[in-house]
């Protein structure tokens, strides 16, 4: 079976099996399925995944939808949503129906399920900043297990799923509390300085404003997956020690960070990969979009070795001229 329909870099990819889960009820026949197999992986929109040209096992496609208000509260909405729906097309029916809240994630491609394991975040917000509880299937033991907010150990990108056994998890449902009364997140630089809301004052501001602007800035700057292949952020934005920022900003003033709560800066990546000139260069099939450094494409044709190759050769620049180890963001599956 191919997956290179089924994955936002349009790297060629096969697997012996791949099977869609569209209702809860066919879960422990996929554990039975799973024995079958040396691996399992779940595979959400693809849109954050580097696949193997050949993945070993059974992969898993997650169709399960459906978006409910489970409760209104005086503090807060809750909805539940399926995994397999697309967190995009979820936060527009939450906008639509006037459960503001998620309007700074918009446009995020993948499936509501994959949000909680990389912990989605952009414009000066986070998903752990919504997140109530995940329900989740233990493939390997059978089982399903609910999650708190605090059992998923949300960090920067991060969250317990991400740390798992590979094929250990599926993630079947989530719950969202969206505060009441609604206040717009307006951290951001590209938020605050945009002509729609620069300047003004914020009781007169919605949800929807903010939806069209993070969805107008981020057209702008990120390459549509189905014109030209690419996973988002390829790193991570790094962090470093109060020492080290010092020293980078004394040599580089122009240096982008921003401090952090527990006085260590995060750097941004895009802004490092750009200054050591690859913005819009290629190495073999693949190459660094020419608007955003932090977002490596497909020019055509690429595998995962082109993909990694460019990748481990941004690393070594960045590391010689700024001392920064750069960790990829998306997960990088293993191969036969
Ligand atoms: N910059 C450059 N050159 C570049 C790219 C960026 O100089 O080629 C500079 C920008 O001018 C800006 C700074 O770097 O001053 C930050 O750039 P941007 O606002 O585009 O955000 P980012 O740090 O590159 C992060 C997230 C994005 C998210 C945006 C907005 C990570 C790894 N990436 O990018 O998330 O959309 O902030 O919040 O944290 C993703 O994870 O896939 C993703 C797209």
């Amino acid at each position: 079976v191919s997956l290179q329909a089924f994955n936002t870099l349009g790297l060629a990819c096969v697997a012996p099996r791949c099977v869609r889960l569209d209702d809860p009820a066919q879960l422990p026949a996929l554990t039975a399925l799973a024995q079958d197999y040396p691996s399992c992986f779940v595979l959400g929109g693809g849109s954050n995944v580097v696949l193997p040209a050949t993945v070993p096992g059974l992969v898993v496609r997650v169709g399960l939808q459906g978006v409910r208000l489970v409760e209104e509260t005086a503090d807060a909405w809750i909805i539940e949503a399926g995994a397999g729906e697309s967190w995009h097309g979820l936060v527009q029916t939450c906008i639509e129906a006037g459960w503001d809240g998620l309007e700074n994630l918009a446009l995020i491609p993948g499936q509501a399920g994959a949000a909680p394991v990389q912990n989605i975040g952009a414009y000066g917000l986070e998903l752990a900043e919504r997140l109530l509880s995940v329900e989740a299937w233990d493939i390997p033991a059978g089982r399903r297990v609910a999650f708190s907010a605090q059992a998923c150990r949300f960090g920067y990108r991060d969250s317990v799923f991400k740390h798992a056994e590979p094929g250990r998890w599926l993630i079947v449902s989530l719950r969202l509390a969206l505060p009441r009364p609604w206040r717009p997140v307006l951290r951001y630089p590209d938020l605050l300085r945009h002509p729609r809301l620069a300047g003004r004052d914020e009781a007169g501001i919605t949800a929807r404003e903010i939806f069209d602007t993070v969805c107008e800035v981020r057209r702008a700057k990120l390459p549509d997956p189905a014109v030209l292949g690419n996973a988002g952020s390829f790193f991570k934005n790094p962090l470093v020690d109060a020492a080290h920022h010092a020293s980078l900003l004394a040599q580089w003033p122009d240096l982008v960070s921003y401090a952090q709560p527990d006085g260590r800066y995060k750097l941004a990546a895009g802004w490092l990969i750009d200054r050591c000139g690859w913005k819009g260069r290629d190495l073999g099939r693949a190459g660094v979009h020419d608007r955003q450094a932090l977002v490596l494409v497909n020019r055509g044709g690429a595998d995962a070795g082109d993909i990694l190759a460019l990748a481990a050769a941004i690393q070594q620049d960045v590391q010689a001229r700024y001392g920064v180890a750069l960790e990829p963001e998306p997960v990088v599956v293993a191969g036969e």
